[in-house]
């Protein structure tokens, strides 16, 4: 696309760059500008994706749109696919199970549902022997914070952290502040939720200060039911917190009598190199909130807590019509079947080191590279590091990345968990190609010329082409 060097200033590189990203933008997607006239004519503004891609077809790592064009899926549906898309045996489970049973008939047991629970017991932290399934993970957080609230009668208060993400329903969402604008207009939310900072640029001990003070000043301990947590910030930043952060916060709940609410909706199921961010940490969760990477993208979620605990919800006190279908139960069991038989958690493992690795050798000195497993974040250290125009640049070359972080401000790497080696150094390429060429134009070369290759960071820079 870009066949030869713009030979002017870093900022027209930057101009002539987005103008002929523009260009092939447009050029490429003739065919998807009736389909997106006709989309934005009947759907919400708010389920308005901002691009100009129509996904028409999955496989594997690959996501192609309705052009044909093919994208290298670094997102994975927001950590929905573990194991890619389509896999043949979610496929196959799928089928046969409609052939089998399609609606959820939750007013009787259901066979699938039972084999599933079965199943997600015998994964879940020890403590963990009751479940109860939803559609989504937002509503596994409703039902996380209603047991919570069941369980600790006189306690209304839910304690949360600045950045979290739990979701949009006004429960999960009045526990959510990773972005101002997601609450602002919906106010009243539920008042009894108080937050502190995540340690991400604050220290581990800052946190517990905070916590303290809280507890000193408008939040007594013996008020709160639960404190709601994520085990990695996802939308906040996809921040790793230090190792003591959570075993200091399960004896902080201990020392109180809160429940320990750990929301692993898009670190669970594998990604971290785990079934669950918590076992990095031993870190026992009272009540367990999953879904995205349950079922390879097939609506399913849920929460799970001791028997003991979980029967303070008693019959009639929470429901779902769909949670629990029968399809997504089935296509989670092989979701499951299939991590647990390809050894695709060590593969998280090693492939999230050897990208942090990569990444760090090359890049280190601009972005700050941090992640466990294939939940990566990258956030670029100069503020000429536009996240934005990076991931514009990535979609436009074929790879499809996400962003995280306040304002945006960092990427998040989240492939499936079984790319192929090939793919993965395909969207990696793309990747660093991108930022090869961010960084010259961020004037970090103020002495870059077109002709010559240059060394950043003790290594020499390719040229974008
Ligand atoms: C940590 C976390 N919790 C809850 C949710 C809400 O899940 P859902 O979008 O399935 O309702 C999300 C979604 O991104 C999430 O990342």
């Amino acid at each position: 696309m870009h066949n030869s060097m713009p030979s002017n200033t870093p900022s027209q590189i930057t101009t002539n760059i987005q103008n002929q990203d523009i260009f092939s933008l447009q050029s490429n997607n003739e065919g998807s500008s009736r389909f997106i006239d006709r989309a934005k004519k009947i759907f919400s503004p708010a389920a308005s994706p901002n691009t100009q891609i129509i996904i028409e077809r999955g496989e594997g790592s690959h996501l192609f749109d309705v052009n044909g064009k093919r994208y290298i899926d670094f997102a994975s549906g927001i950590a929905i696919s573990p194991i890619g898309h389509c896999h043949p045996r979610v496929v196959e489970a799928i089928k046969e199970q409609a052939d089998t049973l399609i609606s959820s008939v939750n007013f009787l047991w259901q066979k699938k549902k039972i084999e599933l629970a079965e199943k997600l017991i015998s994964i879940f932290p020890k403590s963990l022997d009751s479940v109860f399934l939803t559609n989504s993970g937002t509503e596994a957080i409703e039902g996380a914070m209603k047991l919570a609230r069941k369980a600790k009668p006189g306690r209304p208060n839910f304690i949360a952290f600045n950045g979290g993400f739990h979701g949009r329903s006004f429960g999960a969402l009045s526990v959510t502040a990773s972005k101002a604008s997601y609450r602002a207009d919906f106010f009243p939310l539920l008042s009894q939720a108080f937050f502190v900072d995540y340690p991400y640029k604050v220290s581990v001990d800052e946190v517990f200060e905070q916590l303290d003070k809280l507890f000193e000043t408008s939040c007594p301990a013996s008020s709160v039911s639960a404190i709601i947590v994520e085990c990695i910030l996802g939308e906040g930043g996809y921040v790793i917190p230090p190792q003591d952060f959570l075993p200091r916060l399960r004896a902080l709940c201990d020392k109180h009598e809160i429940l320990l609410i750990l929301d692993e909706v898009q670190s669970g199921f594998g990604r971290t190199g785990k079934w669950f961010a918590c076992e990095h940490t031993e870190t026992r969760p009272d009540i367990l909130a999953f879904a995205k990477g349950i079922a390879s993208g097939m609506p399913l979620g849920g929460f799970a807590a001791s028997q003991e605990l979980m029967s303070k919800l008693g019959a009639g006190s929470h429901g779902t019509t769909f949670g629990g279908n029968p399809i997504s139960c089935a296509a989670s069991i092989a979701t499951i079947k299939v991590i647990e038989q390809e050894a695709l958690m060590e593969r998280a493992t090693l492939l999230g080191s050897k990208i942090q690795q990569r990444l760090k050798s090359k890049f280190g000195g601009f972005f700050e590279i941090r992640g466990q497993g294939l939940m990566i974040g990258i956030e670029p250290k100069l503020k000429a590091l536009n996240v934005k125009t990076i991931l514009e640049r990535a979609q436009s070359k074929g790879l499809i990345a996400l962003s995280c972080g306040p304002n945006g401000s960092s990427i998040r790497l989240m492939p499936p968990l079984n790319i192929a080696d090939e793919t993965l150094n395909e969207g990696l390429n793309i990747l660093e190609q991108i930022f090869d060429y961010e960084v010259l134009v961020a004037g970090e070369c103020r002495k870059y010329s077109p002709d010559q290759s240059v060394e950043i960071n003790g290594v020499k820079q390719l040229k974008y082409n």
